[in-house]
């Protein structure tokens, strides 16, 4: 046990130095309507959906505790954020914050940034969509967390672009343009549902005017910081995956994929308990803890292993 605790205390040392002035608190949009998953989602909320062995959320949640981002918002609809809440509490057991916010009608995922007003008060923002998977190296997130002027995107190379906000880069990576599901995509790189802002994020989407389809897109806000010059894009390498799940194709494949990764490996992916002790939110008696809390043997077993007490 002592053994347990002196860990915590060298992993707090490092891992939680942050600095103030660049704070940045996570928001997971896990609100609409799950169309494209009917009938399911005429029951389900589909970011509480399984992706293999555990909600939806998970993975999204995840790549934020990865950050170190420990203040998080999750908005969600009337229906399905007491079922987020059920889920995940205040986040105290995993030594991160969560508080919870209603997306009343799917207005758009900018209107985001404006639910998130007041959880953010002039913070940085890293905004993930509740149905986004990122698994492999994530050092490139920390590093843009790190970097972040004005805002951030992130462009991965796909075969199916015209399915995605769409980002045109230079030969040097410089953004020429963005569109939002383009018929003739310009560039085979989509935008993957992660963004950092800066603290001027909720004012510039209360500047946006709703499009055709009645929303705030998201593609408005970042054309916003690129009309300012302050819009960067990281190209994704191929050390890291991008799954989007809001298909019956691609839940399918992501469940593949985690189970196939988790079966080959002696390790759990996007499991929330091991990564708050891994980023020393917790320490291992917490972890150890929290195993007791699982009535299923396996994970209960992966947690107190992962403790080491
Ligand atoms: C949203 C965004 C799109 C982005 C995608 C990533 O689309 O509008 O720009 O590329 O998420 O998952 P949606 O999947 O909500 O249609």
């Amino acid at each position: 046990m002592d053994q347990c605790l002196g860990l915590m205390s060298q992993l707090t040392s490092t891992s939680l130095s942050g600095d103030k002035s660049r704070l940045t608190k996570g928001i997971i949009l896990a609100g609409g309507a799950g169309t494209r998953l009917d009938p399911i989602t005429r029951v389900a909320c589909k970011q509480l959906l399984p992706v293999y062995d555990k909600p939806m959320i998970y993975y999204p949640l995840s790549v934020l505790m990865l950050g170190d981002i420990r203040d998080i918002l999750i908005i969600s609809t009337p229906k399905d954020l007491p079922k987020f809440s059920e889920l995940l509490g205040d986040g105290s057991q995993l030594g991160i914050g969560i508080k919870y916010a209603v997306q009343d009608e799917p207005r758009g995922l900018a209107e985001a940034l404006i639910i998130g007003e007041d959880f953010l008060l002039e913070d940085n923002c890293c905004l993930i969509l509740g149905d986004n998977i990122f698994h492999g190296n994530l050092d490139f997130f920390r590093a843009a967390l790190h970097e972040n002027t004005g805002a951030t995107i992130f462009a991965k190379e796909v075969r199916d672009p015209e399915r995605f906000g769409v980002v045109e880069l230079d030969a040097g990576g410089k953004v020429l343009s963005i569109e939002e599901k383009p018929a003739s995509p310009k560039s085979p790189y989509a935008i993957p549902g992660l963004y950092i802002f800066d603290h001027s994020a909720p004012a510039r989407a209360r500047a946006l005017t709703p499009s055709g389809r009645g929303e705030l897109e998201i593609a408005d806000l970042i054309t916003s910081y690129f009309d300012d010059g302050s819009l960067e894009a990281k190209t994704l390498s191929r050390g890291v995956t991008w799954l989007d799940t809001g298909t019956p194709d691609s839940l399918l494949e992501a469940a593949n994929y985690i189970g196939t990764v988790q079966k080959q490996n002696a390790f759990q992916v996007s499991c929330i308990e091991e990564i708050a002790y891994e980023r020393g939110f917790i320490d291992a008696n917490a972890l150890a803890g929290l195993a007791e809390r699982h009535p299923n043997r396996e994970y209960a077993d992966y947690l107190r292993l992962r403790s080491g007490c």
